[in-house]
């Protein structure tokens, strides 16, 4: 079982620095979630542990391996994938072809079998498989998105406002989701406006603002934090 752990990194776009000395750890099989306003960099952190940003300086291991630096096909490889922000789905492709492209690194065979196990924890998207993904309502884009990173087996999930822009039922059946795929042994990291939501489901959180971490704890701890309730949950 891998661990990640996040150690002073520091990202920049040109002169904006955007994470400041972060650090964060991810046991296996918790979902930790990360709160904070528009703009802290939380984005930032998730596409810096996928391989999308290049690291100014820090460190990001991965079980035995070192993911600073590394290529984003490289930390697929390494089992973690990612859900970013705003679904990134081809609306004009098919909701199978989609997916598909989520285990472009693995054999056809791998591809097919993990292919069966999305769509039984997805019925409405197997039978949605040639459906444009365009014209799928938000909910079930948003599967998608899961679906496909899903797709190359990961040990770790990243998920970028998976809950953004959707309705408080279907966001019940997001949650379910996140839970299932915790049972299966996946870790999760969230982020999350909806911070109630987070917290709610998370072994532990983080607080960031302007690039560095305030505060951090179980779930549970943050919910009950005057400071947190007055700046996250409209208390
Ligand atoms: N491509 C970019 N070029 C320049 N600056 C960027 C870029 N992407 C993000 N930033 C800046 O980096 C900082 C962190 O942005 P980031 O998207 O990580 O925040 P976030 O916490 O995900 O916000 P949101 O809740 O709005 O999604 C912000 O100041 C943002 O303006
Ligand atoms: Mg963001």
């Amino acid at each position: 079982m891998s661990r990640l752990e996040v150690r002073d990194l520091h990202v920049a776009y040109g002169k904006v620095r955007a994470l400041r000395g972060v650090s964060m750890s991810v046991d296996p099989r918790h979902i930790v979630s990360i709160v904070g306003a528009n703009g802290a960099g939380k984005s930032t952190l998730l596409k810096s542990i996928m391989g999308l940003l290049p690291v100014g300086a820090g460190e990001i291991r991965f079980g035995d391996l070192r993911l600073d630096g590394a290529s984003a096909p490289d930390v697929i490889r390494a089992g973690v994938a990612i859900s970013p922000e705003g679904r990134r789905l081809f609306p004009d492709m098919d909701v199978e072809e989609n997916l598909a492209l989520g285990a472009y690194q693995r054999s056809r065979g791998e591809a097919a079998r993990t292919l069966e196990s999305v769509y039984e924890w997805f019925p409405v998207l197997a039978e949605r498989r040639r459906q444009r993904a365009g014209s799928l309502s938000g909910g079930q884009q948003q599967m998608v998105a899961i679906g496909r990173a899903l797709m190359s087996s990961p040990k770790l999930l990243l998920l970028d406002e998976p809950s953004l822009g959707l309705s408080p039922l279907i966001v019940r059946d997001i949650v379910r989701i996140i839970r299932r795929i915790q049972e299966k042994g996946i870790s999760v990291v969230l982020v999350e406006q909806n911070a109630r939501l987070a917290l709610r489901m998370s072994d532990r959180a983080y607080v960031m603002q302007t690039g560095v971490i305030t505060m951090s704890g179980t779930g549970a701890e943050l919910l009950d934090d005057v400071e947190v309730q007055r700046a996250y949950l409209g208390a």
